[in-house]
């Protein structure tokens, strides 16, 4: 398993990936994954030996435009803070609970040192287990809940990394 850049190649199979998660992330249309990897600071992908795609993820830095509800709140809560927002993550059913997502952290984490934070939502009404084990686990705590606008609702959770 390896993680490396996500290149315009990947972008069907990682469209795929998220619209098969939706019950933990938001859909993506090829148009708005083009967006947000160009918001990005980092857009990384992990995959097997025979090079099929295990997961990706996406992180944003303060100070672009995107237009997400949740991104917009860490920009307004945390004017003076610096972090590196996890737009979304998705690992593959067929490779969950193999360590695919924790690869993934330990290569964004790291390379978020230089900020202070990362920040994510995940679901909590209703609840994305999980995530929300996984997050927990990896010591993300809670600062915020946030209704959205498909009526769910989400904890707003950070993590020390700079
Ligand atoms: C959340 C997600 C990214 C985790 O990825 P993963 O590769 O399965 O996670 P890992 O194998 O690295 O798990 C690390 C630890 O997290 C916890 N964890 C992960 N999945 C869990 C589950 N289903 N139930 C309980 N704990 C879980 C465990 O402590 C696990 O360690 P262990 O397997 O040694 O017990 C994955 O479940 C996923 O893609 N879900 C669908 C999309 C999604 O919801 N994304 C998150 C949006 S906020």
């Amino acid at each position: 398993m390896l993680v490396r850049q996500m290149e315009a190649a990947d972008h069907d199979a990682v469209l795929a990936l998220n619209q098969g998660a939706l019950d933990g992330v938001g859909p993506l249309t090829a148009e708005k994954l083009q967006e947000i990897v160009g918001y990005a600071e980092q857009s990384v992908v992990s995959t097997d030996g025979e090079g099929a795609l295990a997961g990706f993820a996406l992180t944003l830095p303060p100070g672009t435009p995107y237009d997400s509800l949740n991104y917009r709140w860490y920009v307004d809560q945390y004017e003076a803070d610096d972090f590196a927002y996890l737009d979304r993550v998705v690992v593959a059913p067929e490779f969950r609970r193999r360590g695919v997502g924790t690869l993934l952290y330990n290569v964004l984490e790291e390379r978020a040192r230089a900020r202070e934070l990362m920040a994510l939502e995940v679901y909590v009404e209703p609840p994305n287990e999980p995530s929300l084990a996984f997050h927990r686990g990896r010591g993300y705590t809670e600062v915020g809940r946030l209704d959205q606008p498909n009526g769910k609702k989400v904890a707003m959770l950070v993590k020390r990394v700079g």
